[in-house]
């Protein structure tokens, strides 16, 4: 797929002219990644109490406030943009992930959310990784800085699956890990859209879906071969993965 780029990376600001497809797609984008920050701060904290390990806490505690900033930071970008954040929320992508997150956050077990901090947060990297390239400056600026904080936190989803595989077993974790890589390949959506062109052009991402799958499913596999699992493979093997 062959999309020119328009805008160089970092080349418009707050009081940049914008037109108004510019305006919309960023202020669309950014409205999502305040909600998927604010869903892992949610999902986090409410690990926070019902863990007992004393490190885990600690560390789980520190993540929920790593990710409830990244929330208030993309917040404070829309209202840079004069964003009122309440309609944001009526901005964001109608995506199947959402409905159905809400419906699985209150049933998540430990494992799942071990299985989540190595795999969803990983896969939220993979697009940070283009924010961190956007044309928009503050929020470049902002996704390089998410980055930084990010990087830990699939390794703290590892560090509890190495135990939960100690204390319930490879073949559980095994059967979970499958789940939830169904869930994260599936999440990246469609190998293309019809958004993802304009996403190009106007250097909002530098990537298609499917760009950014294969860079996930790249630097998953050596980790998951890490832990001593296997990478899942799916009776479908192409989106949607079944
Ligand atoms: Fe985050
Ligand atoms: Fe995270």
């Amino acid at each position: 797929m062959t999309s020119i780029r328009e805008y160089p990376p970092a080349s418009v600001f707050p009081d940049s002219p914008m037109t108004a497809e510019y305006r919309a797609t960023l202020i669309k984008l950014l409205a999502d990644q305040a909600r998927a920050e604010l869903v892992a701060a949610h999902v986090y904290a409410s690990w926070v109490r019902r863990v007992p390990d004393p490190d885990t806490k600690r560390y789980l505690a520190a993540i929920a406030q790593e990710e409830t900033e990244h929330w208030y930071k993309a917040l404070e970008l829309l209202i840079e943009l004069g964003v009122d954040p309440r309609a944001a929320r009526r901005l964001r992508t109608r995506s199947w992930f959402y409905p159905v997150t809400r419906m699985l956050v209150p049933r998540l077990t430990w494992l799942d959310v071990a299985v989540g901090a190595f795999l969803i947060d990983a896969a939220a990297y993979v697009l940070v990784e283009d924010f961190a390239q956007s044309s928009y400056a503050p929020w470049a600026e902002l996704a390089q800085d998410i980055l930084k904080e990010e990087e830990g936190h699939p390794e703290f989803g590892m560090r509890c699956l190495e135990r939960l595989i100690c204390d319930r077993g490879r073949a559980r974790v095994q059967r979970r890990l499958v789940r939830w890589w169904r869930i994260s390949m599936n999440l990246f959506g469609p190998p293309v859209t019809r958004n993802t062109e304009r996403y190009i052009r106007l250097g909002l991402k530098v990537r298609t879906n499917e760009d950014r799958r294969a860079a996930f499913r790249a630097a998953m596999a050596p980790r998951i071969a890490e832990l001593g699992l296997d990478v899942p493979r799916l009776y479908r093997e192409r989106y949607p993965f079944v």
